[in-house]
Order: C-alpha cells, then structure tokens, then sequence
C-alpha cells in the first residue's frame, strides 16, 4: 500500500490528508528507500545537483516570547542576552562574503530593540555594501507596515515557521502568541513580494501523524519559496526539558513528503538534524534537502544562542564552518551553488 502511495505522491504531488496519516504510519524500511529515491529525483528534476549555501548571522539572542521548547525563551532567566550592533553584523557580513556567500540570513529572538528603523539601516548598509547578495531577515511577527518597509529598504526574503499547523497544540506551545497572526504574517509577507519561509518542527509533544499531515497540507496551500522542517530537542531550561523530542528519521520523513508535495521549495538540511546525528545533514541533503545555513555569527556569541541543547558549530570560526559544510556536499555527490540561490517560484514571477 505504501508503494502505491509514494509512486502516486511522486507522480501528482498530492496525497489527501488521510492518505499522508497512512502513509505516515506504515512506512517501513523498504518504503522509506523508495520515498528518499524519488525525493532526491524530485529535488535533482528541479535544481539539479545544487546545494545552495546561506550564511546565517544570530544577532540577538533577546526575546518577548515564551515559546515552551525554545532555549532563548523570555522566561529563561539563565541565559546571558547579547545583541551585534551594526558594525558586528556587518563584519560578519563582510567575512562572509569574502568566504564566497551570497546570502546572508539575519536571525533573532522577537528583540524590538531592533525597532524599524535599526533593521532598515541594517538592511540598507548590507545591500548598499554588497549589491549581488540577498538578505534574509528571521525576526518573528512585526506588523505589515514594517514587513512592508523592510521590503521596500531591499530585504529579499523572511524566513517565520508556522510551527504547527495544529491550532490545539500551537496555543499549548505558544502562550504569548496567536495561532491566526502567524499565518496572517505568512501571508502578509507573500502579498507584499518577500520570497516566504514556512515550516515546522517534528516530534512536538503530543503531535501527532494527524498533525504532520495537516502541516504538509497547509504548506501546499500556502506554497512557500523556503520550507524548515527540523527535529525539536529538548532544552533543559524550558517546560519540556523531560520531553523526547523528535527522531532523525521521522524528519528525514516529513523532508522527503515536503519535498514532494511542493517540489520547487528550497529545504535546508537544518542545524537540528546535524545535531542529532554527525551525518544528519547528509542525510537530509539525500532525501531532498537542497540548502545548508553555516554559521557566520561571531563564535563568542554562538554558545549563547542556545535554541536546543548540544547545538554544533558553536565553537568553529566562519571559515571552518565554510569547508566543513563544502566537503559534506560534496561527500553525498551534489555540487556547491554559492549564488544567490532563488526559488524557482520566485525566478517563474521575476
Ligand atoms: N524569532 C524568530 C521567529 O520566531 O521566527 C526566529 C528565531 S526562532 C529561535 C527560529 C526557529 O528555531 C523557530 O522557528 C523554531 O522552529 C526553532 N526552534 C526553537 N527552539 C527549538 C528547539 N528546542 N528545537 C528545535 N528547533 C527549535
Ligand atoms: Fe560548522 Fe560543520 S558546519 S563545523
């Protein structure tokens, strides 16, 4: 039954939610192989053999929210809170580019520090420096006028998981949040022409293949440039420290369905799925992933951006993380693309 499931998958890039739950739910071993095969043919139909690279600056670790599974939550009092000011964020900007990349993804906690005009002259000194590159900017829920000047200051691209797409247990996990204004963003952030990133995390207490299912439906609906889709991990300062967190494979899973139901997205192997395993990137790279994120922060700041316990790379400088990264692409037998690296929906619309 799974066979006939994923060879219909691969062929229409649909499946109704209740055959996704079976799928789901029966997948063996053999079925996995078969999924992972045509996910990678999927990915390779599309983008060929690329992997794009994107550099990722963490620039402030301070946050409003309360987000239960996250290690730099407002309520966890533990954590010693740093922000880059400008010229930080452009030196790492600077080193990155000279290590050859072409984007640079700006994350942080919800920190309104940054208020609108701070990001605009981030956004504004970054592209005026670095004309040919994108930036991506990871900031959380501000509202349309801000998302629209930030567009409009030449930021490229907004990365905003959805989480979950199960409205019970995104209220459970999210108690200063609003299930309805995330997805608002989402598609606020559409409207107004960013390339969009949604995506969602994988053994979330309490989730179930119900859940999975309804997340890969609404990322079908919603059909965004970009789709994170990462293990959660547990972090011992937050409610769900005894929690067991998501498996490498079940992600690995949920990739290769991403990958198939909007095969055009670009899929980062995540930091996550490094963490749990020294190969899990790989891995995903060989399920249909086809974005990898190396750190560009400054390494005395990279411990401190904890988000899940025993994060990797927090140790290594920008240029080892550079190789690293190149050389586990190349091990899996795709290629290194250090170009900006747009969506094909993007491309089709520009
Ligand atoms: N504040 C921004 C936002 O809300 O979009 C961006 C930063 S947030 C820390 C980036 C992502 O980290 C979240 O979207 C979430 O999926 C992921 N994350 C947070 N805690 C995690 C955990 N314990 N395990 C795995 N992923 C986690
Ligand atoms: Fe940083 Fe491998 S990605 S050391």
């Amino acid at each position: 039954m799974s066979k006939e499931l994923i060879e219909r998958l691969y062929r229409d890039h649909y499946l109704t939610r209740e055959e996704l739950v079976a799928l789901i739910n029966h997948l063996d071993d053999e079925g996995k192989k078969l999924l992972f095969h045509y996910s990678l043919q999927t990915k390779i139909r599309h983008y060929g053999k690329k992997v794009f690279m994107r550099g990722l600056i963490e620039f402030s670790n301070y946050c409003k929210q309360d987000c239960l599974y996250c290690g730099i939550r407002a309520s966890n009092k533990k954590v010693e809170r740093y922000r880059l000011s400008i010229n930080e964020i452009l030196q790492c900007c600077n080193e990155g580019y000279r290590l050859g990349y072409r984007t640079f993804v700006l994350q942080s906690g919800e920190d309104f520090w940054y208020g609108e005009d701070k990001l605009i002259s981030i956004v504004k000194k970054i592209k005026g420096m670095f004309p040919d590159t994108a930036v991506t900017l990871s900031i959380g829920e501000r509202g349309k006028t801000v998302y629209q000047k930030l567009f409009e200051a030449g930021t490229d691209r907004f990365l905003l998981r959805h989480e979950t797409a199960s409205k019970s247990l995104y209220e459970k996990l999210h108690p200063t949040m609003d299930f309805k204004n995330r997805r608002t963003s989402l598609n606020t952030l559409k409207k107004i022409g960013y390339q969009v990133g949604a995506g969602f995390m994988v053994g979330l207490p309490g989730q179930t293949a119900e859940d999975l299912a309804e997340d890969l439906h609404f990322l079908k609906e919603l059909s965004p440039d970009m789709i994170g889709i990462g293990p959660f991990i547990p972090h011992g300062e937050t409610p769900l420290r005894d929690a067991v967190g998501g498996s490498l494979e079940d992600t690995l899973v949920m990739v290769a369905l991403a990958r198939l139901m909007i095969p055009e997205a670009l899929l980062p192997a995540t930091t996550a799925l490094g963490t749990l395993d020294p190969n899990g990137r790989e891995k995903a790279i060989l399920a249909g992933a086809n974005v990898v994120m190396p750190n560009l922060s400054p390494t005395k700041v990279r411990p401190l951006y904890e988000l899940y316990e025993n994060k990797i790379c927090t140790g290594d400088e920008p240029a080892h993380c550079r190789g690293c990264i190149e050389q586990r692409i190349t091990s899996t037998g795709m290629e290194v693309d250090l170009g900006r690296g747009d969506s094909i929906q993007f491309q089709k619309n520009n």
